[in-house]
Formats: C-alpha cells, structure tokens, sequence
C-alpha cells in the first residue's frame, strides 16, 4: 500500500506546462487562480475593501472623518421591513375616494399649560436644520412650501432667519445648548420652542459647521469669528437633569406668556427612560430623533455607529409617555430615515403623533438633483450619490453659503416641489389609512402591521406576519 502511495502516477500523455494550466482569462499574473472574490473583491470579511479604505484614511489624515447627510450603516433596518394588514372581513376598510379620513394634527394641544398649541394640516413637518448648514434661500424654501402644505418648519441652531419667518407660518424656534443666536425676540415670535438635548445623527454630542460654511452673515448670527469651525457644547448650561430642566421650561414658559408649546428634542439612545424624564420636567412635546436622521456635518463614526432606529424607538417612547400617564397630555414627535407617506403611517402606527422631515425635505427641494453635474465631480461624487453637505460646495446650492451656489435655488419651484411632496404623502398616508378602515390617521394602531423580518418585530413588538405573535416581546407588548 505505502509503495502505491509513494508512486507518483504518470499521465499516458506529455504534462502540461504551468501556463497551461493557469486560467489564464481573468486571473492574476504571480498568483495561484482562485474564485473571483478571493483577491480582487476583498474575501476577507472583517477585512472589507470598505475597512481598508477607512484605515488608510484615518492613517492619512490623522484624525476622524466628518461627513453630512446620514447614517451609512447598512445593520440599521427600514421601515420596509413592516407591511401594513389593510381590512379585510374582521374589519371593514372605508371607500378611497367617498369616505374621508382625517390628517389634522395638534401639537401640545393636551398640556393645560399652551394657550395656542400648534395645528397642522398633515402629520409631518420640517425638521430643525440651521442656517448655516442650509442657505437663506433653501430656508425660505422650506418655509413657503411647509406653509402651503399647511404645517410648520423650524429654525434649527443658530437663531432666527428672516427670510424663515416671514416663509413660516409656524415656526418652531430652536434652543440649543451653545446658545448661539440665542434672542429674546426671536423666542417670542416663535410658535414654539425647541430645547435640543441630542440628534439622532450625533447623539452625546453638540453641533458641528465647518469654517468654510460660517459665513460673515452667520457668524454675526452667531456671534462667532467667520471661517472658523463651529463646535458646539452638549450640556446645556442652564440645567444638568430633570429638576433643572423642569425650572426651564417653565422660565420659557413665562417669557413666552403660557402661550406656545416648549418641545424637547433628543436622540434615540435610551427613548423609554429620556422620553419619561423630559415629559415629567414638563415638556409639551418630546422629539425623538433616530440614528438614521440626517444632519449637515457630524463625525462618521458618530454617524454610522451611536444611536438606534427610528423604528425601534417609537413603541418605547409611547410606553414610556403610558407608563408616567402622560399619553394625552404630551405629544411625541419621531424622526429619521423617513422618506415616504408609507414610512410616516407605519410611524402613526407604533405611536407617533407626527414625524418630522430633514434629509427628504432636502431631496425634494433639490438635492442630488440632476444638474450641475461638473460641480458634483468637483467633490468627488455624482447626482443620485452626493452627501457632500459638509463642504459648503453644495452643487445646488441648498448646503451652502456661497453667493453664486445659493442663486442655483429658485425659491418658488423648490417650495412648490415641496409642498406638493407634503402633499402626496400626506395622500399615501391617508389611504393606507382608509384601507386600514380608519376615518383619522392618528387612529392606525400596531395591530395593523406585521414585521417581515425577526429584527423588525423584535425592534417593535409588532407581530411577526405568519406567525402573528411578537417576537421576543413578551413581557413588555401590551398590544
Ligand atoms: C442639513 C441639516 C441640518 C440640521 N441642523 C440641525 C440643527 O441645527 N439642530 C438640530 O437639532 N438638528 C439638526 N438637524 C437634524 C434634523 O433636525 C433632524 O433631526 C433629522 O434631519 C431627521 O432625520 P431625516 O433627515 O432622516 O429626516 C439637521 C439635519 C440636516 C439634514
Ligand atoms: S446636493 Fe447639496 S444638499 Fe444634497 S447632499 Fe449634496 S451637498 Fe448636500
């Protein structure tokens, strides 16, 4: 047997040469032919071609990178991940086009402390995004189009715009913790009053402009020097925890005369224990901002790595408002990653009052748009791809401050574009509603979904379509 083994076996015809041998279509000179993706596709799992790229840029510039737009995560889930279970015969749907269904909502209307809550059209409104990161034009934009949608924008950090204002019919003005353009006047001329505790985009952390954004105009706003970067504190000077926070609602509440709702926006970390503690200092309305929300310049690692859903945040938010029974009296406001009508009736669904909008406001005002291409090349990208917010070179001139980039806005197409963006989701919205059989969008209820992944039911509790039970919510669903 071993003489068997020890003998080398001779073909009955000549060897072939090594060139015969090799694939040579395709394969790579000086190394063994394997599948494809062993060398030129990256085959190393923790090694991606992503993972290497990342090492040698933060080898290059010796710091982290920033970037705009969002989370790139690709772990972080979608709301495509719920599908909606319309009427069928344990429930009757209304007739789409006969029967109407109502959209209006009211924000802070519950507190017995808001002499004019704020009323809207349609449950979605535009999210808190400075000037600074946006243009006055862009800004306006926003405004004139939210107004003729019938809702409401605000102002994010950095004060008051009055091209903003003037666009707005309702404005919610934005505190945040550096107190940049913070005013008195401003506060009263605002419909609400936002406190920002954190952002989805950047939780734990305080906002970020780059010097090349701080522009003579917004670092008078500011009252910052020009060109220089803007990083702004987290902690709010003026309060360390709830006791504190609950001093300076009411302070806002005196200044403002009891008349307009204070809200408190936060990142989504721990929504069941932060949302219960803003609602008990006596916040109106409590914004929970998931890691897929958008934002003008954050650190990517803050970006792709801090935070969770949106999705996963929005059934623990409204517990918790339960739980201290304060379902009624405050409302909840959810963002991040929403792109469509579909995405805003699932948020209803697992207890939003409303959402807010950053990054698909942007979109339909004209982001990654199709034109300017050169200067999209400019920064390395292409329409459809760009997340270039960051570098003030904003090719449409949304994300910028720079005179000649800013007139590539027409302010009246671009508030038309989004008002009619508003519009036809408020639609989408309203007739998943319908077929779900309710005459309000605020009465879509968990029971009208089901997750089409485990990860989905167990970030929501809502049940698992098949099997029609939570997955791994059982001792917390109450529905
Ligand atoms: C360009 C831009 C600027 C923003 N500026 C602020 C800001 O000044 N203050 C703040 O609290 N959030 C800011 N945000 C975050 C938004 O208010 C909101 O939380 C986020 O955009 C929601 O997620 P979405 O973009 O996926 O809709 C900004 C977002 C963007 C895209
Ligand atoms: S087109 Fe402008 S607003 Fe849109 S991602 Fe690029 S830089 Fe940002």
């Amino acid at each position: 047997m071993a003489d068997d083994l020890d003998k080398i076996y001779e073909y009955p015809f000549p060897n072939p040469s090594e060139e015969e041998v090799a694939f040579n279509d395709g394969a790579i000179r000086q190394r063994p032919a394997g599948l494809p993706s062993s060398y030129d596709e990256g085959g190393s799992t923790r090694w991606t071609p992503d993972a290497i790229a990342e090492v040698q840029a933060l080898a290059q510039l010796g710091r982290y990178q920033v970037r705009g737009y969002n989370c790139f995560n690709k772990q972080m889930p979608t709301f495509d991940d719920l599908a909606f279970v319309p009427a069928t015969m344990t429930r009757l749907p209304l007739e789409g086009y006969r029967e109407n269904c109502e959209l209006e909502t009211i924000l802070g209307g519950g507190s017995p402390y808001v002499e004019h809550p704020l009323k809207l059209k349609i449950p979605i409104y535009i999210a808190s995004m400075s000037f600074g990161a946006l243009s006055a034009s862009a800004k306006a934009s926003l405004g004139y189009g939210a107004s003729k949608a019938g809702t409401m924008t605000c102002t994010g950090e950095g004060g008051m715009l009055e091209e903003e204002r003037t666009a707005s019919q309702l404005l919610v003005y934005q505190i945040s913790p550096a107190r940049y353009g913070l005013d008195l006047d401003h506060i009263r001329r605002a419909d609400g009053l936002e406190i920002v505790v954190g952002q989805g985009a950047k939780p734990g952390t305080g906002g970020l402009l780059l010097g090349m954004k701080v522009s003579d105009r917004v670092s008078k706003m500011r009252n910052l020097p020009p060109g220089v970067d803007q990083r702004s504190t987290i902690r709010h000077p003026d309060f360390l925890g709830a006791d504190d926070l609950a001093v300076k609602i009411e302070e806002l509440r005196i200044a403002t005369n009891y008349k307009i709702p204070i809200f408190v926006k936060m990142g989504a970390t721990r929504p069941r224990y932060d949302v219960a503690i803003a609602a008990k200092a006596g916040a109106d309305v409590v914004v929970v901002d998931g890691a897929e929300g958008g934002t003008g310049a954050s650190p990517e690692l803050l970006l792709n790595h801090t935070g969770i859903p949106c999705m996963s945040s929005i059934r623990a938010a409204r517990e918790a408002l339960e739980d201290c029974g304060m379902s009624d009296r405050v409302s909840l406001v959810v963002s991040g990653g929403i792109r469509s009508g579909v995405d805003v009736a699932k948020c209803l669904a697992l207890g939003a009052d409303a959402v807010m909008i950053g990054n698909a406001a942007m979109i339909a005002l004209g982001c990654n748009s199709p034109r300017y291409g050169e200067d999209y090349a400019k920064l390395g990208t292409s329409p459809g791809a760009c997340h270039h917010c960051h570098t003030g070179l904003c090719p449409v001139g949304i994300a910028t401050q720079e005179a000649e980039l800013e007139k590539r806005v027409n302010v009246a197409a671009s508030a038309e574009r989004v008002a009619r963006y508003l519009t036809a989701m408020a639609m989408e919205i309203t007739m998943l509603a319908k077929a779900c059989g309710k005459s309000s969008v605020h009465n879509l209820e968990v029971e009208d979904l089901r997750a089409l992944s485990f990860e989905a039911s167990a970030f929501t509790g809502v049940k698992m379509a098949g099997i029609d039970r939570p997955f791994g919510w059982e001792n917390t669903a109450k529905a």
